[in-house]
């Protein structure tokens, strides 16, 4: 393919990833567990969380497939299928879990997408070690974002809270893969900016 097919492709997906429902092969974790009683102040607080962890990734997705589009190497791109695979899952999930609590996907979605497909196009301008770099850095702290979260989550919501413990299991292992495929450090100054760029889109996300 050359690169307008593949600015097709991946503009297909990007439709699909943030208009229609995403798929799981793996069964979603936790759907063993209960579903237990929560005021509805809660049930809005846990929808709400979940939101945000469907937007990180719906993010993913974006990040994923920019590098995808700049990676020149035939071996990274199809090493990190898999984890972009696993990254479609964790959408089927928190989606999943989102509906069972009675709430809605950020409205913002096509906007996080493109934002975040346009950082990732933008990473992989810088070759492969950065890109790789940024999504290895991307991948652990989105890992410390998900221990928070478990921390907020209600305690006895077991079903919210298997999906993020297996999702911060396969963050773990993709920030691992990108290492092992030639991730460079970031300097401080970019790992603050993206920590700070989180913040932003979780707090907006929390509401929108
Ligand atoms: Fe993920
Ligand atoms: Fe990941």
């Amino acid at each position: 393919m050359n690169w307008s097919d593949r600015l097709i492709v991946e503009f297909d997906k990007g439709l699909r990833t943030v208009f229609s429902e995403a798929r799981s092969v793996r069964p979603v974790p936790g759907a063993q567990q209960p579903e237990v009683e929560q005021s509805p102040e809660q049930r809005r607080h846990t929808a709400a969380l979940m939101r945000i962890n469907h937007v990180g990734e719906i993010c993913a997705q974006a990040l994923y497939q920019g590098q995808a589009l700049t990676s020149r190497s035939p071996e990274i791109r199809a090493s990190l299928e898999e984890a972009a695979h696993e990254e479609t899952e964790h959408l089927a999930w928190t989606e999943q879990r989102i509906r069972e609590l009675g709430g809605r996907k950020s409205l913002l979605n096509p906007l996080w997408y493109a934002g975040a497909l346009g950082i990732g196009i933008l990473a992989g301008k810088f070759g492969d070690k950065w890109n790789l770099g940024f999504l290895a850095e991307t991948e652990r702290q989105v890992e410390a974002h998900l221990d928070s979260h478990l921390e907020k989550l209600p305690a006895q919501d077991r079903r919210s809270w298997e999906i993020l413990e297996q999702m911060k299991v396969d963050e773990v292992k993709h920030a691992e893969t990108a290492v092992r495929l030639g991730g460079a450090p970031l300097p401080e100054p970019v790992k603050r900016l993206m920590r700070l760029s989180a913040k932003v889109m979780t707090r907006t996300a929390y509401r929108i």
